[in-house]
């Protein structure tokens, strides 16, 4: 299956961007989980309102699907400004960033996806925009070249990105706030399930809700998307009723196994435990096997896969555990079972890329 029709990819597909707006949460009060970054950005938010200042730049990072857009628009609603978006690969020229800039009102956030990906120059017009709320603009070239001290309105810059690891130190220096989203627990997603099915009019009982949550791995986009095959599922198929049996039937038809893995998670397992007896085997040797790009496996696949204990990651190679085995129905190899003498992951220190 192409990369862009994965049902579990967690990228935004196109038709979905209107319903997106339906059931994305717009307050606070109405985002689920994320405790250690929303505790502490509430704090901040009431703090800058009370001094009736602009909120501190915040850098987001953590996989797609998460509900960090979602929430750099829960905070200009909290701060009672305007959003602006844009993303790192979109803004080429320091032209472009001028532009965005320069069209801000007084205290508004810009939000910038995949921060990661912008330009060295653009990269570094930034950084005064950000400290000095004012960019320097070339005009004209060579002994000629004159440059203008352009004013900007103060604002707030939200960042984010797949991975905090690929960010210049000095871009990411300029963030006060630094906030790493997780995985969501099976409970967290239940209860956005519910609250989206309760939007959308659907009616679901608490097992299949679970169900659903089970199979989402961790992320709200994918457990919504669920939600929504479900309901088509039931009604063209089941008039309208969703159940147990329903959800199942759906989502192994998806290739979405018990676990929420679907066949590119099981190519990758497989292919490390087939080709690499277990691993370690380098994250660049697993890409080309399997014609992915490593950033792909990296953002979205190996984080859920981590969570489930099936893979562990050093900084170069990938090793899998007795978990994966398991899973896939395969014999655990000797030295894996209890009680064998550890296997070579451990001991490694794990690196996490976020
Ligand atoms: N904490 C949350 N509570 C409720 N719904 C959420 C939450 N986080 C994400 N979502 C839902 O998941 C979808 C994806 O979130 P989004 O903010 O676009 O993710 P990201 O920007 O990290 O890729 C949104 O439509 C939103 O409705
Ligand atoms: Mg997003």
């Amino acid at each position: 299956m192409a990369y862009e029709q994965r049902i579990t990819d967690a990228d935004l597909m196109q038709d979905e961007e209107l319903l997106e707006k339906s059931i994305r949460p717009k307050r606070m009060e109405d985002y689920i989980g994320q405790k250690g970054v929303t505790d502490q950005l509430k704090v901040y938010i009431e703090a800058a309102k009370m001094r009736g200042e602009t909120l501190d730049h915040v850098l987001f990072f953590g996989p797609p699907g998460l509900g960090k857009t979602t929430l750099a628009g829960i905070i200009a609603n909290e701060m009672g400004v305007e959003l602006k978006i844009s993303a790192g690969p979109a803004i080429t020229r320091q032209g472009d960033l001028a532009a965005i800039l320069s069209n801000l009102g007084e205290g508004d956030v810009l939000f910038i996806d995949e921060i990661h990906r912008l330009s060295r120059n653009v990269e570094e017009t930034l950084y005064s925009a950000m400290e000095d709320f004012a960019i320097d603009i070339v005009m004209g070239k060579g002994p000629m070249a004159e440059t203008l001290r352009l004013g900007l309105p103060h604002f707030t810059l939200i960042g984010a990105t797949t991975r905090s690891g690929s960010l210049s130190a000095p871009l990411r220096d300029r963030f006060g706030v630094l906030a790493k989203f997780d995985l969501y627990s099976d409970d967290e997603l239940c209860q956005i399930i519910k609250r989206t099915a309760g939007i959308l009019g659907i009616e679901i009982d608490e097992e299949s809700t679970m169900q659903l949550a089970k199979r989402s791995r961790g992320t709200p986009r994918v457990a919504n998307r669920l939600l929504k095959r479900v309901r088509d599922f039931a009604q063209v198929k089941y008039e309208g009723n969703i159940n147990p049996d329903i959800v199942n039937i759906t989502l192994d038809s998806l290739g979405i196994d018990s676990l929420g893995l679907d066949d590119l998670d099981r190519r990758i397992l497989r292919l490390i435990i087939e080709s690499f007896h277990g691993g370690p085997v380098g994250i660049d040797t697993i890409a080309a096997s399997l014609g992915e790009e490593r950033i792909t496996l990296e953002d979205m696949y190996e984080p859920y896969l981590m969570q489930l204990g099936m893979l562990h990651r050093t900084p170069k190679s990938r090793i899998v555990t007795d978990k994966a085995y398991a899973h896939l129905g395969l014999p655990v190899p000797e030295y894996m079972r209890p009680g064998q003498p550890a296997d070579d992951s451990d001991g490694e220190e794990q690196v996490k890329l976020w």
